[in-house]
């Protein structure tokens, strides 16, 4: 791509997977409205299909695409690929800075190959630590790989700033934002308001099952594979049991996550295992639904702000303000405990009632706006 011969600062916002995709394009689309600033955005591709379904819904074109994925790769094979490549397309564009979200390979590699070229790095959805290195794994340390190099942290709630505080981040380099998924989640909605969305399989699926208590379900993590994932299939198949839920479950592309579930809930007439839903059908699924069971970090953060209970497949969270709201609970991997609470919000009206009221912690819609504002300040003055 030829980048314009100019002497206004270069920012390059760079993700590669869809919760980054999601997270950040209310964020390039809030720079890209910066006059005095040239916006570029990088995608690595550490997913591709799912990153596509989110550039296809919104009108961001990527001005770099390395392209990156490959089946099933490992941690080692794709920090390298994907640190190289970003690493050359820095050299290319001479940003003055990089924008990274969240903590993923691609915001890890992204913030290291800026440092590597002392290129100042801004990290959205700072701040967030479970405190334990394997849960999230390897994301808690990425986060703190990118927290250690960044010198504007934007991070979503008080939690988080007091977070980077006790970790010395001076507070001038903190802004507390807003995390941009709800900017993303409010954009969604207004959207699906006018214009319907919904994709004709869905309502199909949607139409079959009335009657039936959803449970929406995803499930991806890397520290849950092996005997997390296969309790947690346990656990899917015996809630399938019952005749008055129906499970809905867009499964991750990942083939570790595909191969168990295929095997442990394949065929079963309750469940309706779908391939990845695009955010605005995504969304409809949480409206729709009962309370959600996830491992996923954005759900975590969508499910409260809509009103819906969620049981967190995970030991520790480095979310803890919907915990702490009331309408997300931890579960982790254990067949019973999932079991035990996905019973009590099925069966006990009052116990579903005090979970299921619409709590927001993570934000007013307006995220991005304030960390364009930073950003451009700090480039332009
Ligand atoms: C990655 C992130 C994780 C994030 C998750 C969001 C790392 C180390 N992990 O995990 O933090 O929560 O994304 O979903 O960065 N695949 C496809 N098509 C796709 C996407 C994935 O086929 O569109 C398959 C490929 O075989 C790929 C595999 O899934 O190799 C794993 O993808 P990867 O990005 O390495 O890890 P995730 O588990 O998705
Ligand atoms: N999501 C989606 N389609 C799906 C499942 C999830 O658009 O079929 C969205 C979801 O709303 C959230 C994000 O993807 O914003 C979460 O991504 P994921 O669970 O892959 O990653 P994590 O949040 O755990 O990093």
């Amino acid at each position: 791509m030829e980048i314009r011969k100019s002497s206004q600062p270069k920012v390059v916002t760079i993700f590669g997977t869809r919760p980054e995709a999601i997270k950040l394009f209310p964020v390039v689309r809030a720079l890209s409205k910066r006059s005095s600033l040239q916006n570029i955005s990088c995608v690595t591709a550490q997913h591709r299909q799912m990153l596509d379904q989110v550039l296809d819904i919104t009108d961001i074109v990527p001005d770099y695409d390395l392209d990156l994925m490959r089946a099933d790769q490992s941690l080692d094979e794709l920090t390298g690929r994907v640190l190289a490549g970003i690493g050359q397309t820095l050299d290319e564009i001479g940003p003055q800075r990089v924008v990274v979200q969240g903590d993923t390979a691609t915001a890890m590699c992204g913030a290291l190959a800026a440092y590597y070229r002392k290129i100042p790095v801004s990290h959205v959805e700072a701040g967030l630590r479970s405190y334990n290195i394997y849960h999230p794994w390897p994301e808690e340390v990425n986060r703190k790989i990118i927290g250690t190099i960044a010198d504007q942290h934007f991070a979503p709630t008080e939690t988080s700033a007091a977070a980077l505080r006790k970790e010395n981040v001076p507070e001038d380099q903190i802004s507390v934002t807003g995390n941009t998924v709800i900017d993303a989640l409010l954009a969604t909605v207004q959207k699906s308001q006018e214009k319907d969305f919904l994709d004709a399989d869905l309502k199909a699926l949607f139409e079959r099952l009335s009657g039936k208590k959803i449970i929406g379900v995803t499930s991806h993590r890397r520290e849950n594979f092996g005997d997390g994932l296969t309790n947690i299939a346990a656990a899917l198949r015996e809630l399938a049991g019952r005749d008055d839920v129906a499970l809905i479950f867009p499964v991750h592309l990942n083939p570790n996550v595909r191969a168990i579930m295929n095997d442990a809930l394949g065929g079963l007439s309750n469940v309706a295992m779908i391939e990845p839903l695009d955010y605005p059908n995504f969304v409809a699924l949480l409206d729709a639904c009962t309370f959600m069971l996830t491992d996923s970090g954005g759900v975590q953060e969508e499910a409260p702000a809509l009103g819906k209970p969620v049981l967190v497949m995970r030991d520790t969270t480095e979310r803890p303000e919907g915990v702490a709201a009331g309408t997300a609970k931890l579960v982790g991997t254990d067949k019973d405990l999932i079991l035990k609470e996905a019973y009590e919000l099925l069966d006990n009206e009052r116990y579903y009632d005090a979970m299921a009221k619409a709590h927001n912690p993570f934000g007013d819609g307006q995220a991005s706006e304030r960390i364009a504002d930073v950003i451009e300040q700090s480039l332009v003055s």
